[in-house]
């Protein structure tokens, strides 16, 4: 049966929260199952149809070992293994299915306006979605956290849930409706 998958990095569970949000907006429409890049399968199965991939910015980009140090020293984050995210996941992972249809997100802090505008985190997991074969089907949606440990700024979690049952309904328009 045709699904959608989630892949999520999450530092401090705000990311976490989006990916479940989105999963379960996406769920109105099509089974979706959500979760994290470390415990994410090798393969996608040919019965993926879409990969939803997202995270936070961590130094204007997708984390890196090197960021989630700093996350872990710096800001008291628990890591298990500093080598395994979201990006790692991505240029790992084989595709099964020729017409993987895929969409990014991104956290990003959003108190220092100037600077989010340099963050580019979603773009580079939109790169590596292409790199496996995957058409991207909608622009990159960008959540708002209130500082560096979270928690997410007001209404976040229901504009995912909106945006990932928009997705749903725009993919799969009724026709693998539970
Ligand atoms: C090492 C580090 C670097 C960060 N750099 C940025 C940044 O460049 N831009 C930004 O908007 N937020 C930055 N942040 C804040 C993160 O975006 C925030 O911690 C994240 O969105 C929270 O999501 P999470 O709870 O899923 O980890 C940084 C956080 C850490 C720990």
């Amino acid at each position: 049966m045709t699904r959608a998958l989630v892949v999520y990095e999450s530092l401090f569970g705000d990311a976490a929260a989006i990916a479940h949000a989105i999963a379960a907006g996406l769920s109105e429409i099509v089974p979706a199952d959500v979760v994290a890049a470390s415990d994410a399968p090798a393969e996608i199965g040919p019965e993926i149809a879409l990969l939803v991939a997202g995270g936070p910015n961590h130094a204007f980009g997708m984390p890196r070992p090197t960021t989630r140090g700093s996350a872990v020293e710096d800001h008291g984050a628990d890591v298990p293994d500093l080598r395994a995210g979201l990006r790692e996941w991505l240029r790992s992972v084989r595709a099964a299915s020729p017409g993987l249809r895929a969409a990014a997100f991104d956290t990003r802090d959003t108190r220092h306006p100037t600077l989010t505008r340099m963050d580019h985190a979603s773009r580079t997991e939109e790169k590596l979605l292409g790199r496996l074969g995957a058409e991207i089907v909608a622009p990159a949606e960008h959540f708002a956290v209130t500082g560096t440990r979270g928690p997410l700024a007001a209404g976040e979690e229901e504009r995912a849930r909106a945006w990932g049952r928009a997705l749903g309904e725009r993919l799969f328009s009724g026709a693998v409706r539970r």
